[in-house]
This record gives structure tokens, C-alpha cells and sequence, in this order.
């Protein structure tokens, strides 16, 4: 099942993601959002399907940002599966029924700073937005989700994100 991360969950979720990436940024990352008020567990999620964690998502808000105007958004990010629990659908089921928990929440665009892969959510190309991450990354795409259709009109801009992500900006890991 993919349900809502628990404090039991902590160490399995470290471990996938410094797996999945060879490094422990993402599993820092998700340490330190856990620590901010805004932190929801219910938007970090695990795919569990009965021998623990295998896979972890998370999402979080951010803004695209303006001279002007200030949109709310949510960033999918990190995601990984363990190796060898891959290509069962984890990733997709993870992906999915985040979606669905942010738009039951009210979240009107999805942001995720990965490959093709996301294409089959209907991720589409962030620069054909005008929305652009602060630190671009060659081979590394923006891809944005409307959530409400038409909540992208007008929309264009620079991410702002939480604190928390500043050590992770500049060096993300390759796709
Ligand atoms: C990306 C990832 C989470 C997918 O998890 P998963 O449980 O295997 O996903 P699913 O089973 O839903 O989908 C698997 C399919 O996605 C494809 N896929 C995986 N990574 C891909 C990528 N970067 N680009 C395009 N397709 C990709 C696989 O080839 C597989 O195809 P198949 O179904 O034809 O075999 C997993 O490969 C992973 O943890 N990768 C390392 C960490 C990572 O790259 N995270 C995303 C960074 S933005």
C-alpha cells in the first residue's frame, strides 16, 4: 500500500534515497523538512507493501515567483525506489497518490526537477511556462503539473523554495 510516512519509517527512508542517489542530500533534505512547521506527513509518502519501505516521495509547497506576483505551487521531490524492487509500479503508485492527496488538498500546480520519466503523469516542460528553477542544471528539466486545469495561465517565474532545500540547490545529483 502507499500510506503516510511514520517516525518507524525514518531510517528506511534514509537508506532508500542514499541508495537510490549514492549520496545523502535527498535523505538530509527530507530531515530537514520534517524539522520545519509546515512539515505534513501525509504528503510524505512510503510504498509498503508489507515488508517495510521500499519507496518514498515527498512533496512540498514552494512558490513561483515574479517581479510581480507570488504562486503557490508543490514540488515533488525526492522520489526513489530500492533497486531491486523497481519497474513494479512503486514509483508510479507513489507518484499518483500524491497527486491525488494534493489536489483533495487544494494544490493548483505540481513541480518536479526530473527526466521523461514524469511524462506519464502529464509533466510537461516547465520552460514552456517560463518557469525556470534558480539554479539550472544542464540535462536536468523542470517539468510542471497543472493539478486545476488552467492553473497555469498567467503563471511564469523563478522557484522559490523553503530554506531547507538551499543546501541541495546547486548541486543536484544527475537524472
Ligand atoms: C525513478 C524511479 C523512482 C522509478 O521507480 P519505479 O518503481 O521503478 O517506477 P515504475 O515501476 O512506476 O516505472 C518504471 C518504469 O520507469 C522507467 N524509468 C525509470 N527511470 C526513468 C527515467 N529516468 N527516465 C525514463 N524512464 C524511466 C523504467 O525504465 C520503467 O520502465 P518499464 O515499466 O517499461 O520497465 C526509480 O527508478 C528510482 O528510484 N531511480 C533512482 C532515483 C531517481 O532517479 N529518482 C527520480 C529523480 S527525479
Amino acid at each position: 500500500m502507499i500510506r503516510s510516512e511514520t517516525p518507524a519509517d525514518f531510517a528506511a527512508i534514509d537508506r532508500i534515497h542514499t541508495l537510490a542517489f549514492g549520496h545523502d542530500w535527498e535523505a538530509l533534505l527530507i530531515r530537514r523538512l520534517r524539522d520545519t512547521a509546515s512539515f505534513d506527513p501525509d504528503f510524505s509518502l512510503v510504498a509498503d507493501f508489507g515488508e517495510g519501505a521500499v519507496g518514498h516521495v515527498m512533496f512540498t509547497h514552494v512558490t513561483v515567483e515574479d517581479t510581480v506576483n507570488s504562486v503557490p505551487a508543490v514540488v515533488l521531490a525526492p522520489l526513489a525506489v530500492l533497486e531491486e524492487h523497481r519497474s513494479g509500479g512503486f514509483g508510479t503508485k507513489l507518484v499518483t497518490e500524491g497527486i491525488r492527496r494534493c489536489k483533495e488538498r487544494g494544490d493548483r500546480i505540481m513541480l518536479v526537477y526530473g527526466g521523461p520519466y514524469y511524462d506519464r503523469f502529464g509533466f510537461k516542460l516547465a520552460r514552456e511556462h517560463h518557469i525556470f528553477r534558480p539554479d539550472p542544471v544542464p540535462g536536468q528539466q523542470l517539468r510542471v503539473l497543472e493539478l486545476v486545469p488552467g492553473a497555469l495561465k498567467g503563471v511564469s517565474g523563478v522557484i522559490r523554495y523553503p530554506a531547507a532545500f538551499k543546501p541541495l540547490l546547486n548541486c543536484t545529483p544527475e537524472e
